[in-house]
């Protein structure tokens, strides 16, 4: 059992080797660079859209002495996690139960609006290792996956619901597998006598798939895949973005890390057209938009960890951080 739980967060990135301590709830990545790039200062108002476990925010509230923070987080269990663990600097941060979307309409945030706001999207390690919460791969895990367990549909239910199309493009987009519609197929196949409900059910089906047994990759990918779905982390992305925009005030940083190639992009493109000078279609003769940009993109290319971080900390393997700042 420990063998594989190592296997799955080796796999996950969430480990480097036997013996080193996992990473997502205990060094925040790209933790200099987050800083550089929000630069806190005192009196003004940040927000963490994904506290997770409180490392970034730690790091945001102590790097000046008297900002204020909100800390946000889908997962009530994270959020209790983060009361405890800042609970040293609970004048300076307030939680807030929800995806970060929905930041943008808290009393506060709009009243002053936000002087810096950060995401780490994705996963933590709290919740990739609790069985309880069935993100994982290990033997005899109920499939759930959500991150808030308060609502929504879980794996279960997707893996019943999704018709063939819907279950291949999800492997296909979110897991980039060769064979995700002969593992669409196969799951289709396998519900009409028995759902799936575990983790076992899930790897059969995948082992059928690719007609070998599937290594700790291969079915981080696919369990990867299923968790974007069901928590509709895409979507999330793309409705928060434009959404914490609108509430950054002049001069704020909006500073993102993703973990997936479809997040990234999603970041990227939002950044490109916020720094447009002209957004008016081509054919226009003459421009009728606001002919201004909104802000500049800071990060011309992604910033990636370096090997020393990667080695210390595996989970930052995949990490891309991109800022953009809003014009004053
Ligand atoms: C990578 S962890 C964050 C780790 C954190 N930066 C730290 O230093 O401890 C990502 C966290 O974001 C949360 N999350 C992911 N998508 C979210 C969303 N759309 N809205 C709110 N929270 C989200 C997850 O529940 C998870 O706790």
């Amino acid at each position: 059992m420990i063998e594989s739980k190592l296997d799955e967060r080796r796999a996950a990135g969430m480990v480097q080797e036997k013996g080193k301590e996992p990473a997502g709830f205990h060094e925040p990545v790209l933790r200099a660079e987050v800083l550089d790039l929000l630069h806190p200062r005192p009196d003004q108002l940040y927000l963490d859209g994904t506290v997770g476990g409180g490392g970034h925010a730690r790091e945001i509230l102590e790097a000046c002495d008297d900002c204020l923070l909100l800390a946000v987080d889908r997962d009530l269990e994270a959020l209790s996690v983060a009361r405890t663990a800042l609970s040293d600097l609970r004048d300076r941060v307030r939680f807030m139960h929800g995806r970060f979307e929905m930041a943008s309409e808290d009393i506060e945030v709009r009243d002053r609006g936000l002087d810096g706001a950060f995401l780490d999207l994705g996963v933590s390690s709290h919740q990739l290792d609790s069985d309880s919460r069935g993100f994982t791969f290990r033997r005899g895990v109920a499939l759930d996956m959500r991150m808030d367990t308060s609502q929504g549909h879980d794996a279960r239910r997707l893996l019943a619901d999704a018709s063939e199309a819907q279950l291949t493009s999800v492997f296909r987009d979110f897991g980039e597998e060769p064979k995700a519609r002969r593992l669409a197929r196969e799951i289709v196949k396998r519900r009409m006598t028995s759902p799936l409900e575990t983790s076992d059910d899930l790897v059969a089906a995948l082992v059928v798939a690719l007609r070998r047994s599937p290594s700790p990759q291969d079915k981080a990918r696919i369990f990867q895949a299923v968790r974007i779905a069901v928590n509709e982390e895409v979507e999330s992305l793309k409705l928060a973005l434009p959404a914490i925009r609108e509430v950054l005030n002049e001069g704020a940083v909006l500073v993102v890390i993703a973990y997936h190639s479809i997040e990234d992009r999603v970041v990227k493109n939002a950044f490109r057209d916020w720094s447009k000078e002209c957004i008016c279609p081509p054919e226009f003769p003459i421009c009728t938009c606001r002919g201004r940009s909104l802000g500049k993109t800071l990060t011309k290319r992604p910033i990636r960890p370096l090997p020393d971080e990667v080695e210390r900390n595996a989970r930052a393997r995949s990490a891309r951080m991109r800022a953009w700042q809003r014009a004053a």
